[in-house]
This record gives structure tokens, sequence and C-alpha cells, in this order.
């Protein structure tokens, strides 16, 4: 039964191809360039529906391979092309850049490669992208075919352009950069060695399996003199012109002529590579750059065959992925949201944090201390070997004094000091990343492992020691209600009660003004007695009673200090600024109700039985939802307010200032289920989640395949708008509120629990689950159409007591039937 797949009739840009796990984008010109990433393992490409995009080793700012345009004009310039000429016409076998209208477009995301295809004159092309397993390069496959009844001879122009490395440079320091470009030409290959003579032990190479009939290096030889991608003169004229850069701006374009019989098929295997070196072998001889690496890459892609092996792999590895937690329910979109796309944002999310998308240049921003953190929770059951070592990577850049490094940088993975820290949610983010894991895994032994401070200091601790250091932060800087201090921001970067700016040079993120032992932030009071209540229960699992005790009465005095002095009366105040006011409350006149201290002391079950969460959710209902979703807070603010920093920055109904923040919504998602509410909570989801969005995919204008960060506001021009989709804590949120609290399968230390909150027309529910080594196979029967409330549970048949799938079925295949009654 497809419960709503009725309204997908809106397929203006495009459409889902279940099947495949592909969207299928019909035409080039979409609202705004809708882009998937290739790459599951530290080479990462970002490639929109019509190639464009760059990709990079490990990290985007200092080792970026191809240039990339971002914020610029026209939209979605720089990219992977591929110019087909056929007698006097030319076009983009990825319908870009070149403006020729196509006979025919399609762009297929898929999981972890796009395909294009395209024609025009009776010749189809296809160009399938993507990042093999386990290797620096990626590969554009161009098959192209003759479906005319004469003999065709088409000439295939192909291009990227080098970015020199440090991404940041490239466009601020190109006075430099203008004079360092080096190439070198052997066969078909065409190698970027630029400043490979200074401290650099890697170069890259562009190469085709097929003799070449000529090549460009250098890029305005190539365009010819102010031509844009558009219509390069080589390709105008049919010639490559053979050009060596020496400086300005290197590419690599290689010129192949074909002959294709009626009906025939020929393929060319491109390789976009990267490689490191050791110092003793960079050179083969002066000058002479060591070309061997690259040559044994390539002897792996060399024909289509080997080329195509290579896509079954990754497509086998994803379907291995995905296949670790699926469901059938009612309802498709549900499924294919859960089964397909928001697993694959979660594993993009967790890989590339907040730093390249086609909002994120990749030069601004490292690994986020809190964002990774958080990305964890959607993506562990996939790879929990990458979560850990995540972990452990974040919890080496928290200092001894449990605060953290706001970001550090891939490469180095040292804390960012640009940044600094001072952002008082940051650390209790770590315990619910590592007690998280553990709930997963099973495994303890994550918090025995040694894990220096700042980076530097001996590695005398151990993680757990970092937890509990985390912990303390929290209560070592308590404000004068006794709620903690909120430092710079905290989960708001916006809500800046310490930055005072009058100076728009100032960056708000940054500046902060003074001890600030005065602002004190009721979301960290949640998060504090939420995740301080998983730190007690960790203590207690591994046996530290009496750390548990003591840790308990922080969190029952904090629990206390917020219903003295961050109830409002409807709901939970938001902050109490610098001056000791109030913020988020009904004495306000803009900004009144915050939806994140909601979400927070909800999900804590603060004034869970004296009806104070059901009242704080009734209030988000009635002033914060909105059709396409919850806003962040209301009243928008109208005017700069230095008190309150960046929020009162931004125009009504963007971003922080009443913006839908997706990101925070699964918070009252939670924290409806924690009430039972399946419809409410299913209400909130299908709301922001993309699969529903389809008729919208004009309005919403970002892709309609993944969560974006921000859906603009009721006080907006455009509400319903989208903007800053992929890299978002949307998705790992979205995931978790859905398996864990919507569907209910959520793991324990024990093992996994059973306890859904659904539609009540669900009266059948299938999920596949994989955890700790064994594979369930669990029905939730709902016979009497129920949202929520007690379950009766067996395993193979065989009662089983409460709602817990024990550590004792750990292995093989079981089948679990839960009944809701
Ligand atoms: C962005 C940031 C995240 C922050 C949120 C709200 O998504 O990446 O760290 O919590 O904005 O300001
Ligand atoms: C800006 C954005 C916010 C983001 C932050 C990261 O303040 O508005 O969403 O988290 O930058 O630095």
């Amino acid at each position: 039964m497809m419960q709503s797949s009725d309204d997908d009739t809106d397929q203006t840009y495009g459409y889902f191809d279940d099947q495949n796990y592909e969207y299928v984008i019909t035409t080039p010109y979409t609202p705004t360039p809708w882009i998937n990433y290739l790459g599951s393992n530290e080479f990462y490409g970002i490639i929109s529906n019509t190639a464009g995009g760059y990709c990079f080793d490990r990290d985007p700012k200092f080792r970026r391979l191809t240039r990339y345009r971002y914020n610029s004009v026209p939209l979605d310039s720089g990219g992977r092309y591929f110019y087909i000429r056929d007698e006097n016409d030319f076009w983009s076998a990825t319908g870009r850049p070149a403006t020729t209208q196509l006979d025919q477009y399609s762009c297929r995301h898929g999981m972890g490669y796009s395909r294009f295809n395209a024609s025009k004159n009776g010749i189809a092309t296809q160009v399938t992208s993507f990042i093999p397993l386990d290797t620096k390069a990626e590969i554009h496959s161009l098959v192209v075919t003759n479906h005319t009844q004469s003999t065709k001879s088409i000439d295939v122009f192909s291009f990227i352009e080098w970015c020199l490395w440090n991404a940041e440079d490239d466009g601020a320091n190109f006075q430099r950069n203008l004079s360092t470009a080096e190439v070198e030409i052997e066969g078909s290959t065409l190698y970027h060695k630029t400043e490979y003579r200074e401290r650099r032990n890697h170069y890259g190479f562009y190469s085709v399996n097929r003799q070449l009939d000529g090549y460009d290096t250098n890029r305005e030889s190539f365009l010819g003199p102010y031509r844009g991608f558009d219509r390069p003169e080589v390709v105008e004229k049919g010639q490559a012109n053979n050009s060596f850069a020496r400086g300005w701006s290197p590419i690599a374009s290689h010129h192949l002529k074909l002959e294709l019989a009626p009906g025939e098929s020929q393929s060319l295997e491109f390789v976009l590579g990267y490689i490191e070196v050791s110092v003793d072998h960079k050179w083969h001889s002066k000058n002479v750059i060591n070309k061997q690496p690259a040559k044994d890459m390539l002897t792996r892609f060399d024909s289509h065959e080997k080329v195509m092996d290579e896509l079954g792999k990754l497509n086998r590895y994803w379907r291995t992925l995905l296949c670790k937690f699926s469901v059938e329910t009612p309802d498709d979109k549900f499924n294919r949201a859960i089964n397909i796309w928001n697993q694959y944002q979660n594993m993009v999310t967790f890989n590339l944090s907040r730093s390249a998308s086609f909002y994120e240049s990749g030069i601004g921003r490292g690994i986020g201390f809190r964002d990774s953190n958080q990305d964890t929770i959607g993506f562990v059951h996939m790879v929990p070997e990458k979560v850990r070592a995540r972990i452990l990577d974040l919890s080496s850049t928290q200092k001894f004094d449990g605060s953290a490094y706001h970001q550090y940088q891939p490469l180095t993975k040292k804390g960012n000091a640009n940044i600094g820290g001072n952002f008082n949610d940051d650390p209790m983010w770590l315990v619910l990343s590592t007690t998280n894991y553990i709930k997963e895994t099973g495994d303890f032994s994550i918090l025995q492992e040694m894990v220096i401070y700042d980076g530097q200091e001996q590695a005398t601790h151990d993680h757990f020691d970092h937890l509990l250091r985390a912990f303390m932060h929290v209560i070592n800087n308590l404000g004068p209600h006794g709620l903690p201090l909120i430092g710079r921001a905290d989960w708001n970067d916006c809500l800046n009660l310490n930055c005072f700016s009058d100076d728009p040079n100032e960056s708000f993120q940054t500046t902060q003004v003074g001890a600030s032992d005065v602002a004190e932030s009721v979301m960290i009071a949640g998060q504090f007695v939420l995740y301080g209540q998983e730190f007690v229960d960790l203590c207690q699992q591994v046996g530290k009673i009496e750390l548990a005790n003591r840790s308990m009465k922080h969190i029952e005095k904090m629990r206390k200090t917020i219903e003295q002095h961050a109830w409002d009366g409807e709901w939970y105040l938001r902050a109490y600024d610098s001056r000791g006011k109030k913020i988020g409350s009904h004495k306000n006149s803009e900004g009144k109700i915050f939806i994140e201290s909601q979400g927070f002391c909800a999900m804590a079950g603060i004034g869970l039985n004296d009806g104070k969460v059901e009242q704080a959710l009734r209030s988000v209902d009635k002033h914060l939802a909105t059709d396409f979703g919850i806003m962040l807070n209301q009243p928008a603010y109208s005017q700069y307010d230095k008190y309150l920093g960046e929020i009162s920055s931004y125009p009504p109904g963007y971003k922080e200032n009443a913006g839908i923040f997706c990101h925070n919504n699964p918070w009252i998602i939670i924290a409806e289920t924690m009430l039972g509410h399946g419809e409410k909570a299913f209400e909130y989801y299908r709301k922001i989640t993309p699969t529903y969005l389809q008729n919208r995919q004009t309005l919403l204008k970002t892709e309609p395949y993944v969560y974006c960060q921000m859906i603009a506001g009721k006080d907006a021009a455009n509400p319903g708008e989208g903007k800053n989709s992929w890299l978002t804590g949307t998705a790992a949120w979205s995931y978790y509120a859905a398996t864990q609290y919507i569907l209910g399968i959520r793991p324990v230390y024990q093992g996994l629990s059973i306890a859904p909150c659904v539609l009540p027309s669900w009266k059948l529910i299938r999920v596949q689950r994989e955890f700790r080594g064994a594979q369930y196979s669990i029905e939730i029967h709902n016979p009497h159409g129920l949202s929520s409330g007690k379950i009766t549970l067996s395993i193979d048949g065989q009662p089983v007591e409460g709602n817990v799938i024990s550590s004792s079925s750990f292995n093989g295949q079981h089948t679990v039937i839960a009944t809701m009654v």
C-alpha cells in the first residue's frame, strides 16, 4: 500500500528512482545547482547536476585539486566538462556550460556517483562520474553512441581547471599563483606539478585511455581571450592548441577525434588523480616528477570493463551499508527517506562536516566540534569504526578544563586557534556521541583509550576522563541563577550575549567582551540534564557508582534550578543576557519564545510530571509551527540589538532569526514521541523531510532529496524557500528521531529496545536491523491502531519480558515480533 505517492505530481525538475537509489534530474537549469558527493574516504568531490564542482584530498582548503567559482556568475562555474563537437555544432555532455539546447538530458545522482545522459543530432553520450573505493581519483567514464544512419566524425574535448592546492591562496594571493603553475605532459596524461619543487610531496594528473589528438594546459589558450566556459575557442574551431602552461592558470584538456559507424558506441575512461610521494621518490630525474605511482593507478582504470567493475564495487558497498537498517511501513516516502536518502546524507555530512558544499566554500570551516559529535548519531550504525576514530580525534582537541576548540582542521587534527573555544554547549556533545556509540556497538573499550588534551599534552588520561571534564566544565561555569554560562554562544551560534559589537568588521562568532560571567543558557541547562543523565548511566555501567551519585546531585540541582528560574509560565525561557534580563519570555516584545530550550528541556523530561513539557510543546505548536516546519523563535527580531548579537542582524524569517532551522525540529519530534503523540511527531517530521516535498521543489529551490539547514520562516519574503542544503545536523537528527523515536528501535546498553510511537494507521512495520553482529527481522504489529504504549515481545517465537532484545541473542539471524497492545 503506497499511502502518499499521489502527491508526487510535480516533476518540474526531477523525481526519485528508488529501484536504482537515484534521483533523476531532468533539466540543467535547476533553481540552484543540485549537487551530489563523490567519495567515501579521504578523497571527495562535489558534483552538480551539470558536473560543476571540484575535488580534494582530505582538506578542501589545503589539498584542493580543481577549481570552482562559488557564489559567482554564471552560477556553478568550473567542473569536469566534456564538449562534444559534431561538424559545426557543439554541446556539453553534462548539459552545461555550453548553452546549446540538447534533444535529451538527464542527470542521475546515485550513491557516490552521478550519471549524465545527453543527446543531440543523433549522438548520445553518457558520462558516469565516481570515486572508486579506496582510490584518490575521480573517474569519468564517457560513452559516445552514434544513433544516426551515417558515419560520424566527432571531436571530444575534456576540461578541468587546476586549483593551486591552497584554495584560499588561489583566490586571495593570486599574484603569486599566476607565476607558479607547472605542468608535464607524457602520452595521454597531463600532470599538474605546481609548486612541487618546494614544500610539496604531491601532484595531480588528468588522463584518458586513448591516444590524444591534441591537448591544452593553458586556460586562456583553450578558452580564447575573454571567453567563458560556454564557448571555448578551441572547441569552436575544433582543434586543440597543444598549449603548455607556464604560470598563469593551468588546466587539463584532452582533444580526441572519434569515428563512429552507424549504431557504434565507443568509451573513453578519464582519470583525474591525486598522488602523494615520499621525499626520496619525488623525482625521476632533475625537474621530472616520478610518474610511476600515477601509471600504477592508471592500470586499474584502463578499460571500460575495469571501470565498470569498480563502479559495481561501489554499488555493492552502498547496498551493504544501507541494508544495516531498512524499513517497510505503509508510507513509501518514509521508507525512501530512511532506507536511502537520509542515510546517504548522514554519511556525507559525517565525512565533510560543514566544510564543502554549494553554500560552504571549503576554506572557511574545518571539522566542527559540536557538529561532528552530533553527526555521529546518524552514522554510527553504518561504519562504527569511523565514528570511534572521529570521537577520539574530537576528544584530543578538548582542553584540559573540559572546554573545546570549536573546530579542527582535518589535515592537522589540531584545534583551530583562529576560532578558539568558549562555545559552552560544545563539551557535552562529546557525551552524546560517546554514549550513543557504546550503545550501538557495546564497545566500552573506547573509554580506556588514552587521549591527549589540546593536541599537545601527554596522553596520561583516558577518554572517560574527557567526558568527566566535559561534565565538570558545565558545573564549573555557572552563572548568577545557577544556570550554565553561555560563553560566546551555545548551539545557536548567533545568540551572542557577550559580544556587544558595534563594529561591522568584527565577527560575531569570535568576539567576546569581558569575562562574561553573567549571561546564561537554558538550552545548555537542558542539554546538561539530558546528557548528564547519560553520563551518570555510563558511570553506573562501568561501576563508578560513587561518581554516578555525585554527578546525579548536580543534575538534580540543575533540574530544580531550571524549574525555578527558567520556566516562563507557558514555555521555557531561552537565556538570561549579560545584564541578567530574560530572553525568550512573554515579557519580551520580540523573541518571546525559542525552540531550543523547549526541545532540550522537554527531551530531558524536565517538568514531564507536572505538565510543563506538555504545555511547552503546546506553545511550540501555537507560536512556532508553520506548514513548512517549526520556526526557531517568534516574534522575529526587527532590528539589530548588540546585546543579542548576530541573530538580530538577520532579516526576519531567515537563519536563526525566526527561520525554520531544520536541525532543531527533530528535538520537538522526539519530545512529542516522549508524550506518546505519534501523529503530532509525524506531522512535524513530514513537514521538513525532503521525500515529502516533491510538490514543493520550485518553492524550495534546494535539492529535494536532502535536508537543508534552513527554510524561510513566515516573516520572510518567500516562506518555504530552502537554503544551505546537504551539510546540516538536520540529517543525523531527523534519522535519529525517525528510527529511534518514531519507529522506536533504540540501542541501549543491554541491547535493542523497541518502543514505537507511530501513526495509528500503520498496522504493520517491518524492519531489518543489523546490530552487534546479529541480524534482526523485526515486525511491529499494531492491530488496535495505536500510536504508542506497551508492547509484547517475542524472539524466534519465544515470549520475552519487557521490550529489550538482549545480548543473549547477539548472534546470527532472529525474528522479532513486537505487538502494540
Ligand atoms: C550551523 C552550525 C551549527 C549551529 C547552527 C545554529 O548549522 O553549523 O554548529 O549549531 O548553525 O547556529
Ligand atoms: C553563521 C551562521 C550560522 C553558522 C555560523 C558558523 O553565524 O548564521 O548558521 O552556524 O555562521 O560559523
